[in-house]
């Protein structure tokens, strides 16, 4: 067998003998029944997290697994496939519980209110998604103070974190900060990642001032690849774990949260208190496992694809390439003379998708996910070459 096939059809075949023929990456189940197979699995993005399935291809999967008797239903979003993935995440990142969240939004906000406590002050980056993109939800919600920190950076500097533990323990009212975030990969720059020994001082002295610790690790496994440290090297780290069922996983939708027994027992109380606790969490979220155990392997594959890719498209002097620093899934890609709506189109009918900035923007913005596996470097790189000569 492929081996880009095996890696990716491990997983699923352990779920369902009747998926043994479908993988992560997308090759459709061989009893499919009306929907066409010629169309499905194929298209290769790079402007997602993820496989990004269609519709026909999502309900087409979660078919499968139903015909194959593995798809077990949940009941509020406890028990089932939500048990299933719950302890299966809670594996991969060495925490003793897990829970899922439907939506990472929540899983950031029930995480920090939880390990607040009576401390309400929280400490982020201030280009996290909890600051920028949960619309003040925990202080709203949850009367947190939420405070961002080193603008513009990838990281909190631990001089500005030391500078606001030490301004909040001296104010009038002396105030204990209760939680430092970190988020790692950052979205908002361009999914670069904290360098790991930033991120053990920081958390090193948060712990020596009594500070609780939550990652937001939405795209959490990709890290490993770029970083060399492992997922479970980070979860140790914090008090509490987040990672994304749908961005880098098969999910439609949805968020694990980890952490130790005590914090998880009973949070789900709260989950539904927001709102949460979804009577049917099964259609977004039971795709999800079967793709978790091959993720890291896929993923490294994937770059080794996209690598190659490069090399080929940079032999014509058209195709440029900028790379971020401590970057993960995502690059940057100019094609002289061409605009990226004009690549864009290009691409279209060829089975490829890509993103585009507003009218006037050269660079595209690129992520490596596994659809890559769906095709060949040499293959690709004719693709754009075609593209590209219009
Ligand atoms: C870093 C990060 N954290 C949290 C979230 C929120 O996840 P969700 O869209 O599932 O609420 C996102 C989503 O884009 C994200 O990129």
């Amino acid at each position: 067998m492929d081996r880009r096939l095996f890696l990716a059809a491990g997983g699923l075949a352990a779920v369902s003998p009747a998926l043994a023929n479908s993988t992560a990456v997308g090759i459709a189940p061989a009893d499919a029944p009306e929907l066409s197979q010629a169309e499905l699995f194929k298209q290769v993005n790079f402007h997602s997290d993820g496989l990004d399935h269609t519709p026909a291809e999502y309900a087409h999967l979660l078919q499968a697994m139903a015909a194959g008797g593995t798809l077990q239903a949940d009941n509020y979003s406890r028990g089932g496939a939500v048990t299933a993935l719950e302890q299966a995440f809670a594996r991969e990142l060495g925490k003793e519980a897990a829970m899922f969240v439907p939506t990472g939004t929540l899983a950031n906000h029930l995480a920090v209110r939880k390990l607040a406590g009576a401390d309400r002050r929280v400490l982020v980056q201030a280009e996290s998604h909890l600051y920028n993109d949960s619309g003040d939800g925990a202080q709203t919600l949850s009367g947190l103070n939420v405070v961002p920190l080193s603008p513009g950076a990838t990281s909190i500097a631990l001089d500005d974190a030391k500078a606001w533990v030490e301004r909040s323990a001296g104010g009038r009212v002396p105030t204990q900060v209760g939680v430092l975030s970190i988020e790692s990969p950052v979205r908002r720059k361009d999914h670069a990642f904290v360098p790991f020994a930033q991120m053990q001082a920081l958390c090193a002295y948060a712990r020596e001032q009594g500070i609780r610790l939550h990652l937001d690790g939405a795209r959490l496994f990709s890290l490993p690849q770029h970083s060399g440290h492992s997922v479970r090297e980070y979860a140790a780290l914090f008090d509490t774990v987040y990672v994304s069922v749908w961005k880098h996983f098969d999910g439609a939708s949805g968020a694990i949260l980890a952490g130790d027994a005590s914090f998880i027992e009973g949070l789900y109380h709260v989950r539904r208190l927001f709102g949460g606790g979804l009577p049917h969490a099964w259609p977004v979220m039971a795709l999800a496992e079967a793709s978790v155990a091959g993720f890291e392997a896929g993923y490294a594959k994937s770059w080794q694809l996209a690598e190659r890719w490069m090399a080929l498209l940079g032999e014509d002097a058209r195709f440029d390439f900028r790379r971020i620093e401590h970057g993960t899934s995502r690059f940057y890609l100019t094609v002289k003379g061409v605009t990226p709506e004009a690549m864009a189109q290009g691409l279209q009918p060829r089975g490829i998708l890509i993103a585009h900035g507003p009218p006037g923007v050269a660079e595209i913005p690129m992520q490596v996910n596994l659809s890559i596996l769906r095709s060949t470097p040499e293959l690709l790189a004719r693709k754009f070459i075609d593209a590209a000569n219009g």
